[in-house]
């Protein structure tokens, strides 16, 4: 079947990157939120950010205008029945997407790929809860969904192959590359990443270096676009947290432990970027280290 029409649940920073990319790609997107102010926001942040392509000069405004005009909202989650193709890219909380699935599965048409943006979830349960484990993917997109190369493609047990091969084709047209991961927690770039965000905590937290020095440790001393605080920060410590559990679970292995002071900044509702405040301060005209 021909995918043309993309459904996306969820316009927060994960969800926004999607529609965009996928409507600079010639696919229409229809775009749901629980929020109607997420839904005008995200429409603002697309339109903002496919500008800043336009003027780094990798697209040309009528590109912008033709992907902004490919673009739907509703509030209405069931409108995505009508979709070939839906990512789920909401809240990274199983019951969450449980209940999702649940609302949105009776209203999709027989031969809709269904798929989960989870950046750790297991995909064979997520499946398993759905009437498609056979039509049922993990599609996993990096933060910003514009500038990065990378999408990890997870089969559940139950993936068919017709399923892979289609979501593998829009990849290439999205312009971006796949690597396929196995269905184990978090899959291979949280497995890697999130233990070495967690450790960059551990250093702080046993004072073996503050914010400022850990940051600048790692992006001159190991060529990393940002430091692995001010990433975890970019990232939301609460995702950081949630996948550190996550693997803590999934493997039964101690190393995989949160570190207390990642929690502790969790539950002070210091998240990062989207709170303003997380391992840096951000309300300021320049980010400060809150440690
Ligand atoms: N939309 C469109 N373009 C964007 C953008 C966005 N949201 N954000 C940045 N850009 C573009 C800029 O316009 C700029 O374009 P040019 O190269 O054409 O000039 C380019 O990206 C670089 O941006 P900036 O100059 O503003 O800033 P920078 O050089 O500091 O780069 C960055 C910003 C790309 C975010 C860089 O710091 C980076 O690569 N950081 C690491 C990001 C990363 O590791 N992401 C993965 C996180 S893990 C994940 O997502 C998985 C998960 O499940 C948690």
């Amino acid at each position: 079947m021909a995918i043309e029409t993309v459904g996306v649940v969820g316009a927060g920073q994960m969800g926004n990157g999607i529609a965009h990319v996928f409507a600079a790609a010639g696919y229409d997107v229809l775009l749901t939120d629980i929020s109607e102010e997420a839904l005008e926001r995200a429409l603002e942040v697309i339109a903002a950010n496919l500008g800043r392509q336009v003027s780094r000069g990798k697209i040309g405004e009528e590109d912008r205008n033709a992907a902004l005009s490919r673009i739907a909202t509703t509030p209405k989650l069931t409108d995505l029945g009508r979709t070939d193709l839906v990512i789920e890219a909401a809240t990274e909380r199983e019951t969450i997407k449980q209940a999702i699935f649940e609302d949105l599965v009776p209203h999709l048409k027989p031969e809709t790929i269904l798929t989960s943006n989870t950046s750790s979830i297991s995909i064979t349960r997520l499946a398993s809860r759905t009437d498609r484990p056979e039509k049922f993917m993990g599609f996993h997109f990096m933060n910003p969904v514009p500038v990065m190369q990378l999408v990890e493609l997870i089969r559940g047990i139950a993936t068919d192959d017709a399923t892979y091969s289609a979501l593998k084709e829009v990849v290439e047209n999205l312009g971006k590359t796949a690597a396929s991961a196995e269905d184990f927690p978090a899959f291979i770039v949280n497995r890697i990443l999130m233990p070495m965000i967690n450790e960059a905590v551990y250093t702080l937290y046993e004072g073996v270096g503050s914010v400022s020095s850990i940051d600048s440790a790692m992006k001159l001393g190991t060529n990393h676009p940002m430091g692995p605080l001010e990433l975890a920060d970019f990232i939301g410590l609460d995702t950081c947290l949630a996948i550190m559990n996550v693997l803590h679970d999934g493997l039964a292995d101690t190393k995989y432990r949160p570190c207390p002071l990642l929690t502790k900044y969790v539950e002070a509702g210091w998240l990062g970027r989207k709170t303003e405040r997380g391992f840096y301060d951000y309300r300021g005209e320049v980010p400060v280290p809150t440690r």
